[in-house]
C-alpha cells in the first residue's frame, strides 16, 4: 500500500513505456475506501475506463477517447456522456445537497424552487449540446438557469424555454440573472445565457412551441389540498406558495382540489406537452411524497401511473434525490413514525 492507502501496484505500461498512443493497466487503483481512484490511475496509465483495461488501438470506428472523461460513442442519442460517464449517471438515486448559490435568498421567496445545478446534472443525462429543454412549470427558473450552466459546466449549452403563470416569479429570474451574471463577471467568469422564460398558461403556451423538444424537466406544481389543512400544518402553508395549477377551466388559484382532480389535470397536461416532444425524448419530473393528517401521500407512486395511463409516455425509471443537508422535522415522536421527508422522487418518462 502506499500513501492514503491507495493500492498502485501492478500497473504496467503506461504512456512512456508504450508506443505513446496506447495504454495498458493489469490491475485497478484502488482508493482507501476500495473505489477506483481515477485520478491516480489517469495519472499512471492513460486512458481508463472505469477501471478496465483499455488499448487505444482497439477502439472501434464509433469510439473515440475523450481526455479525461474515458469513451465517448458516436451512437449515443441521449446524452453527450462518455461510457463511464453513463455508468455513473444510472445511479437510481442522487444523493446530495446543492449548496445555495445562484442568488439562492432571491429564489427562495418561490419556496419551491429547485437547485440549478441538480438540473444541470439531469439536464446534462438526458440531452446533448443545443438541445432544446423545456419546463412548462419554471417557478424561478431552477430549470432554465441549469441549462445555461450547462455551457460551463457541461457538454455545452442547451436552449431552454420556460412557461410561468405567476409574473412575480418571472420578474425574479430576471433579477436573479441579472445579479448573478454581474457576480460572475466580478470573479472573471463569463456569463449565464439568458433562457426565454414565458408567462401565462402552460396549456395555451405550449400549443405556440412550433419546434420539437429534446428534453422536458419540470417540477410540478403541488396537490392543492384543502386550505383548512394548510393553515394548520407549517410545511403544507409553505408548499401552498407553489401555487396552485390552474389550466384553463380548471380550479382557480387557492381554491381546493381532491387529490383524483389534481392528478387528472396533470395527466391531461402531459398528454398536451408530449405532443411537442421528439420522439425518444425524455419527460423528467420531480414530485415529492407527503405525509396529509395520518396517512402517507404516495404522490410520485400515483403521478406516475397518472401519466403513463393517461398519456403515450412509459415511465422508465423512478430517481430519487436524497438531500442530505435537509434539516429533519420530526412529527410523530414519541407516539407515531412520521417520516422526515429528505427526499424527492424524479420520474422519468421516454416518448413513445
Ligand atoms: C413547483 S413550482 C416550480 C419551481 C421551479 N422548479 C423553480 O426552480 O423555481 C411550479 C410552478 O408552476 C407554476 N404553475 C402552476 N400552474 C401553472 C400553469 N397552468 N401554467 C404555468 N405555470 C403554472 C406555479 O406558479 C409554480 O411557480
Amino acid at each position: 500500500m502506499s500513501e492514503e492507502g491507495i493500492d498502485d501496484g501492478g500497473i504496467e505500461g503506461g504512456g512512456d513505456d508504450d508506443d505513446g498512443e496506447s495504454y495498458r493497466q493489469s490491475r485497478l487503483v484502488t482508493d482507501s475506501e476500495g473505489g477506483f481512484d481515477t485520478d491516480r490511475a489517469r495519472a499512471r496509465s492513460l486512458p481508463v475506463e472505469d477501471g478496465e483495461l483499455v488499448d487505444t488501438d482497439d477502439l472501434a470506428d464509433h469510439q473515440r477517447y475523450v481526455e479525461g472523461r474515458g469513451i465517448y460513442d458516436e451512437r449515443n442519442a441521449v446524452n453527450d456522456l462518455t461510457g463511464r460517464e453513463w455508468k455513473y449517471a444510472t445511479k437510481s438515486v442522487l444523493a446530495e445537497g446543492y449548496p445555495p448559490d445562484l442568488q439562492h435568498d432571491l429564489r427562495s421567496e418561490h419556496g419551491g424552487q429547485k437547485p440549478p445545478r441538480l438540473c444541470a446534472e439531469l439536464i446534462g443525462r438526458f440531452s446533448k449540446a443545443d438541445d432544446l429543454v423545456l419546463d412548462p412549470f419554471a417557478g424561478v427558473g431552477g430549470t432554465l438557469l441549469g441549462a445555461s450552466l450547462c455551457e460551463h459546466e457541461g457538454s455545452g449549452l442547451r436552449e431552454a424555454i420556460g412557461f410561468e403563470r405567476v409574473e412575480r416569479w418571472i420578474e425574479l429570474y430576471g433579477e436573479v440573472l441579472e445579479r448573478e451574471n454581474a457576480d460572475r463577471r466580478a470573479r472573471g467568469e463569463p456569463p449565464l445565457a439568458d433562457q426565454e422564460l414565458r408567462h401565462g398558461d402552460c396549456l395555451e403556451l405550449v400549443a405556440e412551441v412550433d419546434r420539437e423538444v429534446d428534453l422536458l424537466l419540470t417540477d410540478v406544481p403541488y396537490w392543492d389540498m384543502d386550505e383548512r389543512e394548510q393553515t394548520r400544518n407549517e410545511r403544507e402553508t409553505r408548499e401552498s406558495k407553489l401555487g396552485a395549477f390552474a389550466a384553463e377551466g380548471g380550479p382557480e388559484e387557492g381554491s381546493a382540489t381532491t387529490k383524483e382532480e389534481w392528478l387528472e389535470t396533470m395527466a391531461d397536461a402531459f398528454a398536451a406537452f408530449e405532443d411537442v416532444l421528439a420522439p425518444g425524448a425524455h419527460a423528467v419530473v420531480f414530485i415529492g411524497d407527503m405525509y396529509r393528517g395520518s396517512s402517507y401521500e404516495f404522490l410520485s407512486a400515483e403521478l406516475a401511473e397518472a401519466i403513463d395511463g393517461g398519456t403515450d409516455l412509459s415511465l422508465a425509471a423512478d430517481l430519487i434525490w436524497y438531500d442530505p443537508s435537509k434539516d429533519l422535522h420530526v412529527y410523530g415522536y414519541p407516539h407515531a413514525f412520521v417520516p422526515s421527508m429528505v427526499h424527492q422522487h424524479v420520474l422519468v418518462f421516454r416518448a413513445g
